[in-house]
């Protein structure tokens, strides 16, 4: 039987939410009434076939790419999906980062993927390291799949690994699927996508995490250009046509990027003060300090993680996500950039339970 369903995005929507939600993964929402349009400049139907032109050059613009190379899809989500179903047959070998996004894994094995996993081990801060890769890789792995920044981690790769790995994937004919919904967390120096290391990259991302823009569902792969209209080929038996004015709206966005990103970047900033004063204050967790990003990863020293976030919730009414998720049964995920003041009063409730 292949797998059918994400057991993450069923906890996530069904039992993440609480008071106090640090159970989160991207920034607040961005409401429409800060964004600088008006109903007269929204329509419902558009000139939309392989892609919608002004997103497309928007889109283009904001990687620096052409706009051949881009693929628009609904969010990450679907932009992974497409991806992958674009990339590999049933039975093709996957190599995939361990911890990672259980959405991945669950899609690939939809797909009927033979995966593999690539360790990004705790000892080493969750680096993201070509040795891994290269113990594990085969003359019959197609794909290669990688989240900058890593989920839950926040690590940011370095170009040198990156580009390591791109050479492994192109010694055996493979190819590196990076998803970089979490990238534009990195506020000063912000990295230039992947895409530019070679042709053997594909980079999925979205305007949800770093923008609070999740609704638009403005997202997209970019890829080489005759891999770009394969995919939008594809794509004709998954979504079509997109909903027209969350495009009007996602042009809009692309045109205010930086101001939209800064209003998120206040609040990650503040919340990442608090989490360090936090870890610096607690012994009966431990966590990489994260330097970027809105998500860290923190290992319960002791008891089940299980019953410490069943209780978490039921007494103190805050939730976090439950490591198992991302293959880290003694860890929870904690979410920043939502709101500080829910943020601060979260970890508080996190110190007394750890207490009680
Ligand atoms: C690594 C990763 N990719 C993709 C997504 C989904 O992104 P989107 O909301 O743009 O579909 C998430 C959401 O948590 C994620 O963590």
């Amino acid at each position: 039987m292949r797998q059918r369903q994400s057991d993450y995005i069923f906890w996530a929507k069904t039992q993440s939410r609480a008071r106090f939600n640090l159970a989160t993964s991207g920034v607040g929402p961005f409401p429409l009434r800060e964004l600088p349009v008006t109903l007269g400049q929204l329509e419902i139907n558009g000139d939309s076939t392989y892609g919608y032109a002004p997103l497309q050059q928007a889109i283009a613009k904001k990687c620096g790419v052409d706009p051949d190379c881009v693929v628009a899809a609904d969010g990450t989500s679907m932009a992974n999906h497409l991806a992958m179903a674009a990339l590999i047959d049933p039975g093709d070998e996957v190599l995939v980062e361990q911890p990672t996004y259980e959405v991945l894994t669950s899609t690939l094995l939809y797909l009927g993927a033979a995966v593999k996993h690539f360790a990004r081990t705790e000892e080493s801060g969750y680096a993201l390291d070509p040795a891994q890769v290269r113990r594990v890789v085969t003359r019959k792995t197609r794909l290669i799949v990688l989240c900058n920044l890593h989920n839950p981690s926040s690590v940011l790769a370095s170009e040198t690994a990156l580009r390591e790995i791109g050479g492994i994937a192109r010694s055996v004919g493979a190819r590196v699927l990076v998803d970089e919904v979490y990238l534009d967390l990195v506020y000063t120096n912000t990295p230039k996508t992947s895409y530019h290391l070679g042709p053997e990259f594909v980079v999925t991302n979205s305007l949800t995490k770093a923008y609070g823009l999740s609704g638009l569902r403005c997202g997209w792969i970019l890829a080489e250009p005759d891999l770009a209209r394969a995919m939008w080929r594809l794509d004709d038996l998954f979504a079509s046509i997109p909903a027209h004015p969350a495009e009007l709206l996602s042009v809009v966005a692309l045109e205010n990027l930086d101001s939209i990103r800064e209003r998120g970047r206040k609040v990650v900033e503040a919340d990442r003060v608090l989490l360090r004063a936090f870890l610096d204050s607690q012994n009966a967790v431990s966590a990489p300090r994260t330097e970027f990003g809105s998500t860290a990863i923190v290992r319960l020293e002791n008891g089940n993680v299980e019953d410490f976030l069943t209780r978490l919730h039921a007494d103190y009414e805050t939730s976090a996500v439950p490591g198992r998720f991302f293959g880290l049964p003694n860890h929870f995920r904690i979410g920043m950039g939502v709101d500080t003041k829910m943020f601060g009063e979260g970890l508080q409730r996190i110190a007394q339970a750890l207490k009680a």
